[in-house]
């Protein structure tokens, strides 16, 4: 089989990235490993930013969205000094999130890529990337049933995530990769109960963090700081419900609303950047071309924010052949990416205060306080959270 551009992944990043192409006129097919049922329910973030909105809508991906997405402008920092709220729609640039669950994003968009006339394979493994320094590269597949298949095309969009087969088919050297791990574990909930506050709400305590993010009316978002390595299974919904109520100060600013814990899981937060995201005719986008902690929400949004940006490359490349944009991908992207990276970052020293007790731990919990206290009391502070938080 021969396309222009093959696709690896169908998650947020590669989906935009197909749908844009195929709205430009080029020729592409999307392969993925899992099932159709698989991605399109597998919950994950769903803060949207302004920008991946502006995206969505611009390219008549936005009808899921704009029917059911709500609005979201407001954050609450709980502490031992308090709680404040900040309306981040009246901050910065004034840019609200839309809240949005991704699987349901992700089934918007499988079934607008289909609609389009696209070629969509699920259940469609791919199992290696080869002659990538050429401009035939090949894909091989194997499909549910054990079948294999050849793939050729021009470009190779790397859309498959950390452990996909695009990082594994980078050369040794090729590219660099930026890591940093954060040592900080979150046990991340998803409960069958309405929200409890209109906020997304971040708790730092001497337990450690805790958070809270709306969903829809029926689902919301728990997480609880966790030592590194917990089972998510030896938690009991007790323990899950006593800590989330201690470190939210629930005494102080109102129960939580309970209900079943429907899914769970443990994640490490780390992150990393590959500079450049590309080689030769491989481009990646998404988790492929770089992880981010999830303490800001960006990952969905830097997929979002590259796919469109390697769209316009690819359409200039296959139509015209110019391919001065597929070139300066990686210089285009990375800037923004490092942006993103830096505020995550300072977000997880924002959220969580040092393990351990001593001196340097007491230090380091003085200065976790001050930094709270200036987001609290600081205007330009403000702007700046307001603007880093929502932007892209
Ligand atoms: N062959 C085919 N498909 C593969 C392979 C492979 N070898 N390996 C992985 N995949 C598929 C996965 O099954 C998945 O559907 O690639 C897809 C990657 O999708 P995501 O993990 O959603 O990654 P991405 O599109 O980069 O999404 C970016 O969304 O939820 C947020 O925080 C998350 O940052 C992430 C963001």
């Amino acid at each position: 089989e021969d396309v222009p551009v093959l696709i690896i992944g169908a998650g947020p990043a590669g989906l935009v990235l197909g749908n844009l192409l195929l709205a430009a006129g080029v020729d592409c097919a999307i392969l993925e490993q899992r099932g159709r049922a698989h991605v399109e329910q597998r919950a994950r973030a769903g803060f949207l930013a302004a920008n991946t909105v502006r995206v969505l809508a611009e390219n008549g991906l936005d009808a899921g969205l704009s029917a059911r997405g709500k609005e979201h402008d407001t954050c609450a920092f709980r502490y031992p000094g308090g709680q404040f709220e900040l309306c981040y729609r009246k901050l910065g640039r004034a840019e609200v999130h839309t809240v949005y669950p991704q699987q349901h994003l992700v089934a918007d968009l499988v079934a607008e890529f289909l609609a389009r006339g696209g070629d969509l394979r699920f259940d469609t493994e791919v199992t290696a990337v080869t002659g990538l320094d050429g401009d035939r590269p090949e894909v091989a597949t194997r499909d549910a049933g054990g079948v294999t298949r050849r793939w050729t095309s021009r470009y190779v969009a790397g859309c498959d995530g950390r452990h996909g087969a695009s990082r594994r088919a980078l050369p040794p050297g090729a590219v660099r990769r930026h890591r940093r791990d954060h040592d900080v574990s979150w046990l991340a909930l998803l409960v069958q109960a309405p929200p409890s506050m209109e906020a997304v709400g971040y708790a730092v305590h001497e337990r450690g963090f805790a958070g809270h993010m709306a969903r829809t009316a029926e689902v919301t978002r728990y997480y609880l700081q966790c030592p590194r390595g917990t089972d998510p299974m030896s938690w009991s919904e007790d323990r899950i419900w006593a800590e989330l109520h201690q470190r939210m100060q629930a005494e102080t600013f109102g129960p939580l609303r309970e209900g079943p814990v429907l899914e769970r899981a443990v994640v490490q937060m780390e992150s990393d950047v590959l500079s450049p995201i590309q080689f030769g005719s491989l481009f990646l986008a998404g988790d492929a071309a770089g992880l981010i902690s999830p303490s800001a929400a960006k990952g969905a949004n830097l997929a979002v924010m590259e796919a469109e940006i390697l769209a316009r490359a690819l359409v200039l490349a296959v139509h015209t052949g110019d391919s001065a944009a597929l070139a300066r991908y990686s210089a285009d992207c990375l800037p923004r990416v490092w942006r993103a990276q830096e505020f995550s970052h300072w977000m997880i020293n924002l959220l969580h205060g040092p393990t351990g007790t001593g001196e340097e731990a007491d230090f380091l919990r003085g200065l976790q306080l001050a930094r709270l206290e200036s987001l609290r009391s600081s205007r330009s502070h403000q702007d700046h959270f307001a603007e880093n938080y929502v932007g892209i």
